[in-house]
């Protein structure tokens, strides 16, 4: 600051100043003449449409590239997720537990499944079909409204008596509790060659306590998710589709101790021994009822 004060006066510098923005003798402003600022000005704007051009060409081309209705990327994903409900979380994975005698440590629980299902009721599924053929369902038109492909309707009832709807404390109070299974959707994944995907459940260290194999009711029966649930087409061209489920009732879990459970699934194309990803094709979780 010092050094600058000392070489100039204030009044030098803004003499300076004005001269640098017109200078009367050469006629420039701002260090160019006006003709030369004309000439630089045209040159940006021609720069710059050319540019954006070039950027919008980029994107139509790409778009002509991109089919709307499937992922151009599906990533690693070959084999799918699968989902457990109630999902209480432990410290390490799903760690379900509740006291028989206790209400309120069940509660939260059958509310879990509640709200869940609340997504399978009838009114929500009203824009789906019904179907019966337990084949897989192909559709490479778009005949369903506003140029969709049609979705199969999965509503709680077909769960049973792990519905909520004859027993709305899933099994809970009296120690046998109901478990949902979601196989997360893959775009155009078929999961096996002829025979539906169906859930396996049992305890992951075999014998358990008394030795006896865990016992479990399946809904729908045998615990398959029908074929004509798939595939699935993608977000836009089935915007109603609902995830199959299944629900598995646990008849023998011994009471007053920690037993960890795994639920498969069964099928020639899932894969359920990825070591990067432990709940691909499976589902592990502790569960502990006390009474
Ligand atoms: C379960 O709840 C009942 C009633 O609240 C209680 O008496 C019992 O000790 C509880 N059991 C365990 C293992 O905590
Ligand atoms: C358990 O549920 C019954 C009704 O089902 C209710 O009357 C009772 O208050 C509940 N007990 C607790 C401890 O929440
Ligand atoms: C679908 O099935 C339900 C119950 O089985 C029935 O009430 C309904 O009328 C059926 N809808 C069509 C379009 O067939
Ligand atoms: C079709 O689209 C219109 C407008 O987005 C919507 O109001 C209507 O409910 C849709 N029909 C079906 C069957 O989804
Ligand atoms: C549903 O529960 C009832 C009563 O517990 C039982 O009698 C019936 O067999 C169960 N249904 C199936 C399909 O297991
Ligand atoms: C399913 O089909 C694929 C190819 O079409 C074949 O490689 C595979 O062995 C089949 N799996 C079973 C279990 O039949
Ligand atoms: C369940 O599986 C058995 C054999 O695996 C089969 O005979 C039976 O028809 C199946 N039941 C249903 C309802 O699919």
């Amino acid at each position: 600051m010092a050094a600058l004060q000392e070489k100039k006066s204030c009044s030098q510098r803004m003499e300076e100043f004005r001269h640098y923005c017109w200078n009367p003798d050469t006629g420039q402003m701002l260090g160019r003449t006006l003709s030369r600022w004309v000439w630089i000005s045209l040159y940006y704007v021609a720069f710059y449409v050319v540019m954006t051009g070039l950027f919008a060409l980029c994107i139509y081309v790409l778009m002509c590239t991109i089919d709307p209705y499937t992922p151009d990327y599906q990533d690693q994903l070959k084999s799918p997720g699968v989902t457990l409900r109630p999902d209480v979380y432990g410290d390490k994975g799903l760690d379900i537990s509740y006291n028989i005698s206790n209400n309120r440590t069940w509660t939260e629980l059958t509310l879990t499944l509640h709200n869940f299902l609340a997504g399978y009721s009838p009114a929500s599924q009203e824009d789906n079909i019904n179907c019966t053929s337990h084949k897989y369902f192909f559709q490479e038109s778009f005949r369903a409204p506003n140029h969709t492909k049609f979705s199969c309707k999965f509503t709680a009832d077909m769960l049973q008596n792990c519905s909520g709807l004859v027993d709305p404390s899933f099994g809970f109070a009296e120690g046998k509790p109901c478990f949902i299974i979601k196989m997360n959707r893959i775009v155009r994944f078929l999961p096996s060659n002829s025979t539906a995907p169906r859930v396996d459940c049992a305890f992951l260290d075999q014998p358990h306590g008394d030795g006896r194999p865990l016992q479990v009711e399946y809904y729908p029966p045998n615990g398959t998710f029908s074929l004509h649930y798939f595939p699935y087409y993608g977000k836009k061209a089935q915007p109603h589709y609902s995830n199959p489920l299944v629900a598995a009732k646990f008849l023998n879990v011994p009471r007053n101790m920690q037993v960890v459970i795994v639920c498969k699934i069964l099928a020639d194309h899932v894969t359920f021994d990825n070591p990067h990803d432990p709940y691909e094709g499976k589902v592990e979780f502790k569960l502990k009822i006390q009474k």
